[in-house]
């Protein structure tokens, strides 16, 4: 399958899906970010992809940014959009497009900790456990169904970044997992119900 990839950041994830695309039957068109300084992009480079950069505060309006970025995807003609750390939120519109074929990765067990700032929020609220959601993306921000999660325990000793690392680590192995799914037409989005293998997740 045909996957494009939006990133903004540092590209981690991205890298684990780069490096098992051959085992996940994925073929990368591109990747797009909203920010040119994102170091996935270097990545993306260094894996000959071809990459956009479409930064959001050039533009006077979500649905002008939603725009471009939505025909820059459609001219790849992608069976799957991967949200590998994407951080804008999209118009309503954007998202009924890609309906059904577009992932998210969310540093949290949701429904728990939607938004931004995920670990430290963890900590405060004295969370024994925390992790990492994978959902199809819906209009609702961070609300659709959930696919699968991985989790960590939160040791005492830890602060923002040392849960961050260890729940980086199980991202790395769940999305590609997933993303597999998806490639291999085992996972679908039926009336607002995520599906993998004819059941209900
Ligand atoms: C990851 O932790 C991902 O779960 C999170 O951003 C990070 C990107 O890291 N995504 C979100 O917060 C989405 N709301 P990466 O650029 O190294 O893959």
């Amino acid at each position: 399958m045909r996957g494009v990839v939006l990133i903004s950041g540092s590209g981690s994830n991205l890298q684990a899906i780069i490096d098992q695309a051959d085992n996940i039957d994925l073929n990368i068109s591109c990747v797009i970010s909203n920010n040119a300084d994102a170091y996935g992009l270097t990545r993306a480079n260094n894996a000959g992809i071809p990459c956009h950069v479409i930064d959001h505060t050039q533009f006077d309006s979500r649905e002008a940014f939603d725009q471009v970025v939505s025909e820059t995807i459609n001219r790849y003609n992608p069976d799957i959009i991967i949200l590998a750390g994407f951080m804008r939120i999209f118009t309503e519109a954007f998202v009924q497009q890609y309906c059904g074929k577009m992932l998210n990765i969310h540093p949290s067990l949701l429904p728990k900790f939607q938004g931004l700032n995920t670990h430290q929020r963890v900590i405060d609220a004295n969370e024994k456990e925390h992790g990492v959601s994978i959902h199809f993306v819906t209009a609702e921000l961070d609300g659709g169904p959930v696919i699968a999660q991985s989790r960590v325990a939160v040791l005492p000793s830890d602060d923002a970044s040392s849960l961050a690392k260890r729940v980086l680590i199980e991202e790395h192995k769940l999305f590609p997992k997933v993303i597999h799914w998806f490639t291999q037409g085992r996972l679908e989005l039926n009336n607002g119900k995520a599906i993998l293998d004819g059941k209900a997740l």
